[in-house]
């Protein structure tokens, strides 16, 4: 592997798609990271935003590594939100990889091999390059067709200008088919990539805005460009670690990228890939960006995880790891000890902790106020009032889940505005948790391998 290959990774876009958080576009922080009220989404829960904004601060600053916090709280409470505000926060340029710690064991490769990947995921390189580039006005552009037949015997010149300067250059057939492809002609302002032969337009010279009425209203008129016509010109692009394993990987090829299916990556390529992006560090061509690593519901994890995490986070080039649970002292995967999120206390050590608290009434109304908006559904002051009842007697997330319902129940009644009969209908259809468990001790007897509650061998059963 004498040179990695970044160009393909250029054009790749990520797509994201989260149902229950899109309402969520930041941490909701003013200029000095002071959480607002109610804003970008995000409701109350000051104390841990704060904490997050501070976190933000630190990966925004570029200068830590390897820090762990962990976000703890009651189901419901907002810890999933705030790493995805995090995610937000931090815009394109940072990385921020997200996984749940169930995922480990569904997937087709080892548990660490995941992690090394969701790790690789949430590292950047910016790298800085320098190309040679051609940036001037189309003055001529002359093909010769040879009597015989065939592209490759086409030779032809190009004359470009810049205020100062004009310059006549040779055309090889590569040249003369790209710039037909896209329909290049004198009067065009144009920027030709030496290394690659790419070729971008700007727009129409200004020279030419007679020229108007004959090229319709969307031409993009530009200033002729002033001094040399070669200029050298800086580019900076960021693609993760994970990308470059990933395209420089024999087995993988980048389309694997596009389907998620990358399979185990050897251990061999990825060496390579460490010592050539130190390389570039040292030449000042490249900059690490120490991302963000989520791992969602981190009780799934097992012993063997959690040892990995400890040493991953040792290592000079980690990311800052978010973790979120809501467990309390419980047994740790993997072994038959019990510990604090059901996380060994020599990670616990490590990680700064960010408790998330239950909602005010109020806090829910704004939060369920906020959801309504988000899903276009209109509700009466009156069904609101209920549905916020409703919220602190069960759920935020109960109360989150009848919005659409009970829309869906006012759309069929052919109404325009959610009212509490909908609300108590869908209510009534739906159980929350308390109910459901309600109805199953009144009825245990008729469901299968049923066991009476504090009689489980061996297990403790749930209280709700
Ligand atoms: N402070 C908040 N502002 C706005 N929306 C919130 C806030 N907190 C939670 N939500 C919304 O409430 C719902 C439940 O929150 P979330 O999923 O973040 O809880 P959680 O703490 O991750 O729960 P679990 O422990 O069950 O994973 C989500 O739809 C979330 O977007
Ligand atoms: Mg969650």
């Amino acid at each position: 592997m004498a040179e990695l290959k970044l160009s393909e990774s250029r054009d790749l876009t990520r797509i994201e798609r989260i149902g229950a958080h899109s309402h969520i576009r930041g941490l909701g922080l003013d200029a000095n990271l002071q959480p607002r009220d109610s804003s970008q989404g995000m409701v109350g829960q000051v104390p841990a935003r704060k904490a997050a904004g501070l976190i933000l601060q630190m990966i925004r600053e570029g200068k830590i590594a390897g820090r762990a916090v962990l976000i703890a709280g009651q189901p419901g409470t907002g810890k999933t939100a705030i790493a995805m505000g995090l995610a937000k926060a931090l815009g394109e340029e940072t990385p921020f990889a997200m996984m749940a710690g169930s995922e480990l064991f569904s997937l087709e490769m080892g548990k660490t091999e995941a992690l090394t990947q969701a790790f690789r995921k949430a590292i950047g390189v910016r790298i800085k390059e320098e190309t040679e580039i051609i940036e001037g006005e189309v003055v001529e552009l002359q093909i010769d067709r040879p009597a015989t037949q065939g592209a490759a015997l086409k030779t032809g010149k190009l004359v470009m200008k810049t205020t100062e300067m004009e310059t006549v250059y040779d055309l090889g057939a590569k040249m003369i088919e790209s710039l037909g492809r896209d329909k290049v002609q004198s009067g065009d302002i144009i920027v030709i990539d030496k290394a690659s032969g790419k070729i971008t337009k700007l727009g129409r010279s200004f020279n030419r805005s007679r020229d108007y009425d004959a090229m319709g209203p969307q031409t993009k008129f530009v200033q002729c460009p002033d001094g040399e016509l070669q200029k050298r010109k800086e580019v900076v692009h960021c693609v993760t670690l994970h990308e470059i394993d990933v395209i420089n990987s024999r087995t993988q090829g980048f389309l694997a990228l596009f389907t998620g299916d990358t399979g185990e990556i050897r251990a061999e390529v990825r060496e390579q890939i460490d010592t050539k992006v130190a390389e570039w560090r040292e030449e000042g061509k490249a900059e690490i960006v120490p991302g963000v690593l989520f791992i969602d519901e981190v009780h799934m994890l097992d012993i063997e995880c959690f040892s990995f995490l400890n040493r991953a986070l040792e290592n000079e080039m980690a990311p800052i790891l978010v973790v979120a649970t809501n467990r309390g002292i419980t047994r740790i995967r993997g072994t038959n000890y019990k510990s604090p999120h059901g996380i060994p206390i020599d990670l616990l050590d490590r990680l700064l902790i960010i408790s998330t608290q239950p909602y005010t009434e109020e806090e829910i109304r704004k939060i369920l106020d906020i959801r309504c908006d988000e899903e276009d559904v209109e509700m009466s002051e009156d069904a609101k009032v209920l549905l916020t009842k409703i919220g602190v007697e069960t759920s935020l997330r109960y109360a989150i889940h009848l919005i659409t319902a009970a829309s869906l129940a006012c759309q069929k009644r052919k109404g325009k505005l959610v009212e509490m009969e909908d609300i108590s209908r869908v209510y009534q259809l739906f159980l929350d948790v308390k109910r459901s468990t309600q109805y199953l001790v009144e009825y245990q007897n008729q469901f299968m391998f049923n066991e009476v509650p504090g009689e489980v061998d061996g297990v403790e059963t749930m209280q709700v």
